[in-house]
């Protein structure tokens, strides 16, 4: 009777967007409890929504998300095509896809690093503006902020940019849990955006593609800590929480822990 919410279509299809990921050894993230509010007035428009990182096998990306509810991968894309009925989806990943293309999804192949693979792209789709982009790619700092800068061009007015897991993988810091996903040369993503919103200029060495139209046309940026709930029995959690933190500390979220910032363009 009621059309399913987006967390019940992610976790339908196995994305870690939503509260359950494809499988019990695969820890989700809770990102669709934050996005149904940005997205729910989009719900029925015919909007053009881009996606880069599928979670799709490949020789180019050791991609493991795509196992469990989710063994041939797209489970985003599958999630945006229910969740958005009229909407035209492009995806892109440095794997190929083309088992995921049907009515309305087209799959592309790009490094979202490798910013004349990103204009080739945008020139075989006449350059088309977006509504929404959700970027979920390799999550290194140099590529988060290359994509950034190359594909704000590309939103329409009045249009979001989400950039999605925002780990601690940039100049400064412990680089070695990061593994692939760590770039030492510029500051993290979440770092460079955090200094532009408190001080107008981006956090420096920054890999961002044309700054200054950023800077120009982002209206606002949200940083969000979606919750996580801890999955242990009630009466021995409480006794984990005080033998760890003491009876009487309340647990809080660490500073500078956000995963998501939300953009909107001008
Ligand atoms: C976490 S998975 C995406 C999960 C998917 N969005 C979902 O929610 O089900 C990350 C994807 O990014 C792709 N990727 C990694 N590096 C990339 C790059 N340089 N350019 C484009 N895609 C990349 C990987 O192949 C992988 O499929």
């Amino acid at each position: 009777m009621f059309a399913p919410s987006l967390t019940e279509l992610a976790n339908k299809y196995g994305t870690d967007k939503g509260t359950e990921g494809p499988s019990d050894q695969w820890g989700a993230h809770n990102y669709t409890d934050v996005y149904e509010p940005y997205f729910e007035k989009l719900r029925f428009a015919p909007i053009n929504l881009l996606e880069i990182g599928l979670g799709v096998h490949g020789e180019n990306w050791p991609t493991r998300i795509a196992h469990g509810r989710n063994p041939q991968g797209g489970a985003s894309l599958k999630t945006w095509y229910d969740y958005f009925p009229n909407a035209a989806i492009y995806g892109a990943d440095i794997n190929a896809a083309p088992h995921l293309d049907n009515d309305r999804i087209k799959t592309f192949v790009f490094d979202q690093g490798n910013a004349q693979q990103l204009q080739a792209f945008a020139n075989s789709i006449n350059n088309i503006q977006f509504d929404i982009i959700v970027e979920d790619g390799s999550h290194r700092p140099d590529h988060q902020q290359i994509t950034l800068g190359f594909f704000f061009k590309m939103l329409k007015s009045g249009g979001l940019y989400i950039v999605e897991d925002l780990m601690d993988n940039g100049l400064g810091d412990d680089l070695e849990e990061a593994g692939l996903h760590a770039c030492g040369d510029f500051k993290k993503t979440r770092t460079v955006l955090k200094e532009f919103q408190k001080t107008g200029k981006f956090g420096t060495p920054h890999a961002l593609l044309d700054p200054d139209y950023l800077a120009k046309n982002i209206e606002n940026l949200r940083f969000h800590v979606p919750h996580r709930v801890a999955v242990v029995e009630k009466v021995r959690w409480k006794r984990v929480k005080a033998r760890i933190v003491g009876a009487r500390t309340r647990l809080r979220w660490q500073p500078d822990s956000e995963k998501l910032c939300i953009i909107r363009k001008k």
